[in-house]
């Protein structure tokens, strides 16, 4: 938990001025993977843990930031030319300002402060919860108050451009509009999305971070997403009314599957049945049938290994370790995959076993230690402090 009196004092004491206090934090996807920027369905809550930002805004049109956990400065100029794919942080804080203005709205210079408690690199959304908790105070200190899908938007545009990654809009979508206690189904087309109460009453959600985090992560993302686009425009000449596999219905898939040469047809299969099974989770989840939606989590996972391919030894690992333990009602992999963390549905009363079983086991097999982590479902990006406290 990030102690908000702290990051103020800090604040005041590096730039002599009174903050406010903007968050946005981190996601666990529960179901839905590789399906985003297929214009499908997934099923992510919002995590207890973010990233804050304290802002102030200046005279001039300078941005000063500031990174508590990295302890690294930087400052980006607003009327020099734009600066990206640095590597570094900073790219996600330039490329949020830039898009910002390019979306009409004028900043005002801003000194920042940003401190986070988002694990970074186990594949739970540091980047979203930086981009979103940025954006939401630059604007706000500028005097904008920008729509929350805008700003998810504005974040995954950043990324594209700033950073160079070609992500889809699950991640800033629930950074930015997650519900306390409710996951939310979000359509990645029409981009809307239905809160769904996640009832807890049996079962915990629990996140074993793999702590790997494989080279192929990023390169093989883009090759998956082009093996989709190679996929649909095959499907189109059957069915030209498709413009995503999120069109594509199972039993479409079965007809035209002789068409995809053996990698794209696997691919396909993923995104479709990924799709059907975040629907029939969201049912399931909707009367508390937790025991289906877990047995959908399981898999999930198998299609992820075997169809989609963007597992990896680690995660097989702690998913076999979860199968393994007393109750336990599914467990995944979550997030883009090559690493980062797992996602599972243990009952409240096995939950120290489990606890105990994986880390023991992973460590004795991998001789790499896991960080587990217990979350309920957080609210989205918001303001959480304005000078009272
Ligand atoms: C990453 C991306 C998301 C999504 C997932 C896979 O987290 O940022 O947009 O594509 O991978 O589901």
């Amino acid at each position: 938990m990030i102690n908000l009196k702290q990051i103020r004092a800090d604040f005041q004491e590096i730039y002599n001025h009174e903050p406010r206090l903007f968050q946005a934090p981190g996601r666990v996807n529960l179901i839905g993977e590789h399906t985003d920027y297929n214009g499908g369905f997934v099923l992510p809550m919002a995590i207890e843990y973010a990233t804050t930002v304290a802002a102030a805004p200046r005279e001039d049109r300078k941005i000063r930031v500031r990174s508590v956990n990295l302890n690294e400065e930087g400052e980006i100029d607003l009327d020099a030319p734009e600066q990206k794919l640095r590597g570094s942080w900073i790219d996600y804080v330039e490329g949020v300002a830039r898009i910002l203005e390019r979306q009409n709205a004028k900043l005002r210079g801003a000194d920042l402060l940003i401190a986070s408690d988002v694990p970074t690199g186990a594949g739970l959304s540091s980047s979203a919860a930086l981009e979103i908790s940025v954006g939401l105070a630059l604007s706000e200190i500028s005097g904008y108050t920008v729509e929350k899908v805008k700003l998810a938007l504005i974040g995954q545009a950043a990324e594209h451009e700033f950073v160079g990654a070609k992500v889809g809009i699950m991640d800033q979508f629930v950074s930015a509009m997650g519900k306390k206690g409710h996951a939310l189904l979000i359509d990645c087309r029409e981009l809307k999305a239905k809160q769904v109460p996640l009832d807890t009453k049996d079962v915990v959600i629990v996140i074993c971070n793999s702590n790997v985090k494989h080279e192929l992560a990023s390169s093989e993302y883009n090759t998956r997403r082009a093996e989709c686009e190679k996929g649909v425009e095959i499907l189109r000449k059957f069915l030209p009314d498709i413009t995503q596999l999120r069109d594509v219905t199972i039993e479409d898939f079965e007809r035209y599957k002789v068409h995809l040469p053996e990698i794209i047809k696997k691919r396909c299969r993923h995104v479709v049945a990924e799709n059907a099974r975040t629907l029939a989770a969201t049912e399931a989840l909707g009367k508390s049938h937790l025991k289906e939606f877990g047995r959908l989590m399981w898999l999930s996972h198998a299609s992820l290994r075997d169809d989609y391919e963007v597992s990896c030894k680690e995660l097989d690992l702690l998913v076999s370790i979860a199968a393994d333990c007393e109750g336990v009602l599914g467990a995944r992999m979550t997030g883009g995959g090559f690493g980062g963390s797992t996602v599972n549905l243990v009952r409240h009363e096995n939950l120290n076993n489990f606890r105990k079983k994986t880390s023991t086991e992973y460590e004795r097999q991998t001789n790499i230690k896991t960080d587990i982590y217990v979350s309920g479902a957080a609210e989205g990006a918001r303001e959480v402090f304005n000078g009272e406290i």
